[in-house]
């Protein structure tokens, strides 16, 4: 047992670098029914993390733990809203019942919603930040003060280079990406010496369900959702406050600001370019009624 002066030695040497000892760890991932939670809670669990899967569709859910339990027998599903905070808190209460710690929390859990504004309603929006972004503040406030006590944790956001960029018919999407961005990077400097780290994580185009639900055919190239489960470890290995994965597409978000008239005029070329049939045809479309 390490008391928490222990760990806020620790958790320094790990700010300084050093590798995290994931056996007997205890991770909440949202969203570990498919995707890049999915990826995330079997990488987790292959390195002996006990790993409480969270999200809605509970079939789903039970293969992801069936698989993860093969590595970290230990591993179990919460069936849960995260967007709702009753159901966020009941996750959290049951997984220190059940382990006794939260060490890791992955917010993934999240939504899109490919949309014009004008066919988008208050409803959308207020979906799409209660999952994307409020879900993650609920989840993230009922682990922060456990975590700050024992002076250990850490706790990655998965964003999305939309927080940083603006993008055509994304705009509910942008802006809870862009607000758990801003809430995570705040958060990071209240938490500075407490040894609990906390950082986002901003993936590019990963090729998961999302695209289907969403009806966006992107037309390019998808990364593997691996790729951001391997940015989540080296996240939690190094106290990273800030990734992209893949790596480049983290530019254009950082040089939106300089940029901004040229950018919007290439972003919407480029999207005309590669989904011709999403963005023209609503355009028509809501042209005709107009
Ligand atoms: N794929 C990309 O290109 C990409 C790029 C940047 C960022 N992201 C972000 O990556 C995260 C994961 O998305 P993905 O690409 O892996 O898509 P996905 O396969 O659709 O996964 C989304 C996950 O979130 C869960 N979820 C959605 N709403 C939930 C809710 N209210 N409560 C609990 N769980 C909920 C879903 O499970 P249930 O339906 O079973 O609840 C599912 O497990 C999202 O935050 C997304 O915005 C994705």
């Amino acid at each position: 047992m390490t008391s928490a002066g222990d760990n806020l030695q620790l958790a320094n040497k790990m700010d300084s670098g050093s590798k995290v000892d994931f056996k007997a760890k205890v991770a909440i991932v949202t969203g570990a029914s498919s995707g890049i939670g999915e990826a995330v809670a079997l990488d987790l669990a292959r390195r002996g993390v006990t790993v409480a899967a969270v999200a809605r569709r509970a079939e789903r859910l039970r293969m992801t733990v069936e698989r993860c339990q093969r590595s970290s027998p230990g591993s179990f599903a919460v069936v849960a809203d995260v967007s709702l905070r009753a159901d966020s808190d009941r996750v959290i209460a049951e997984v220190l019942q059940r382990s006794g710690q939260v060490d890791i929390l992955v917010n993934n859990a999240g939504i899109a919603l490919h949309r014009h504004v004008i066919e988008t309603a208050v409803e959308d929006v207020e979906r799409v930040i209660q999952t994307n972004y409020l879900g993650a503040v609920y989840m993230t406030s009922g682990v922060l003060h456990s975590m700050i006590e024992r002076h250990l944790g850490s706790i990655v956001n998965i964003t999305s280079v939309a927080g940083h960029l603006p993008l055509p018919q994304e705009a509910a999407y942008c802006a809870s990406k862009a607000a758990l961005s801003a809430w995570t990077q705040s958060i990071a400097i209240d938490l500075a010496g407490t040894g609990v780290h906390i950082g986002e994580l901003s993936p590019g185009p990963i090729g998961t369900e999302i695209w289907q639900k969403a009806s966006v055919d992107y037309g390019r190239r998808l990364y593997p959702p691996q790729v951001v489960a391997a940015a989540v470890v080296r996240m939690l290995e190094e106290h990273r406050t800030y990734m992209t994965v893949p790596r480049r597409f983290g530019a254009p978000g950082a040089i939106y600001p300089l940029l901004g008239r040229p950018m919007r005029w290439g972003i919407r070329s480029f999207a005309e370019a590669g989904m011709p049939k999403t963005i023209s045809e609503s355009r028509s479309a809501i042209m005709r009624r107009h």
